[in-house]
């Protein structure tokens, strides 16, 4: 295999993904194609060449410096052929697809419907690919919700107030249950359990009694909006309740080490599964050794256990 394209989605830890890949095929002689904004630019054969010099300098960069877009077009079977000829046209003889559950359900059908050689690295905030332990951007991302909640917990403290933050998570407590566990939080409500907005109400109300003062509620985007949950708490204990949504700053930003590190080791196997002729795969760490599961896997179904930290966060709050 000579000739490859790399495709990338958001977040940090992405373009020291990527920099691993353009190395790793460098080291092998191999040619590397950036498609700009995803597959809307396989499409569109959006290609810009990349060597070891136009990787220098983004280890630490968040987002992507390819650019991406969530494609709608592609979805379609006319989009997909669209970019299988982009591809056949260019030469290009194997893809490797950085990303969520989207792009790695895109990379699947290229590789199952059309044959293309693909392999997918998981790289989200949400941590909510099947199958995988850890993906790329993780572990940023609750490092800097935390920095975010430890100044709100100042003003928290001072002023005594309830406050009900807001994170990333739009199927997955993954981030809300770290953060609130790492930020000592007293409740943290996630989609993949039901809400008992009363039963909480009421131990914000026995506590307020007993003389505590201030809280600290994780609410993670999709389990409710914090509006509202503020709304409902103002509205039954009557107490006083400030709102915080962290948004997309939860998706930006330096990558931190473990990020860098788990990006260079998945960005490296990539290269070299494709290589191997595997196709249809995604890279993981598991046990700290670099592995693979078919993409199927992967896309078919979410994960959905809800992981110890819910229990942890109770017994210690
Ligand atoms: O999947 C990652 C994620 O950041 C989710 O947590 C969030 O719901 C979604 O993407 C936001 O997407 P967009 O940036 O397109 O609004």
């Amino acid at each position: 295999m000579k000739k490859i394209a790399v495709l990338t989605r958001d977040c940090a830890g992405i373009n020291a993904a990527l920099r691993a890949v353009v190395r790793t095929a460098a080291y092998h002689g191999m040619e590397v194609w950036g498609v700009i904004r995803e597959f809307e630019g396989l499409m569109e054969g959006d290609f810009t060449r990349l060597d070891r010099r136009s990787v220098s300098g983004i280890i630490d960069r968040g987002g992507t410096v390819l650019k991406t877009i969530r494609s709608e077009a592609f979805k379609t079977p006319a989009g997909q052929e669209k970019a299988v000829r982009q591809i056949s046209k260019n030469g290009i003889e194997g893809l490797i697809v950085i990303g969520g559950n989207g792009s790695l359900t895109g990379a699947h059908i290229l590789a199952s419907r059309y044959g293309i050689p693909v392999i997918g690295i998981p790289a989200t905030i949400d941590n909510d690919i099947n199958g995988v332990d850890l993906s790329i951007g993780a572990g940023t991302a609750v490092d800097v919700a935390v920095e975010a909640l430890d100044k709100i917990r100042d003003t928290a403290m001072s002023m005594e107030r309830i406050f009900v933050v807001e994170v990333m998570g739009r199927d997955c407590g993954y981030i809300a249950l770290r953060v609130a566990l790492a930020g000592g939080c007293e409740e943290v409500l996630i989609p993949e359990k039901e809400m008992d907005i009363q039963r909480m109400c009421d131990e914000i109300a026995e506590g307020n009694r007993m003389g505590k003062v201030s809280w600290i509620i994780i609410v993670a985007e999709g389990r409710a909006r914090a509006g509202d949950v503020a709304d409902e708490i103002r509205k039954r204990t009557g107490l006083e309740t400030r709102v915080v949504v962290l948004g997309h700053i939860q998706r930006g930003g330096r990558p931190n080490a473990g990020d860098r590190i788990l990006a260079a080791r998945l960005g490296n196997y990539a290269v070299e599964l494709l290589r191997s002729g595997e196709t249809d795969r995604c890279v993981l760490l598991k046990n700290g050794q670099t592995d693979s599961i078919p993409m199927d896997m992967v896309t078919h179904s979410k994960k959905t256990e809800v992981d110890p930290y819910y229990r942890l966060i109770k017994i210690l709050t």
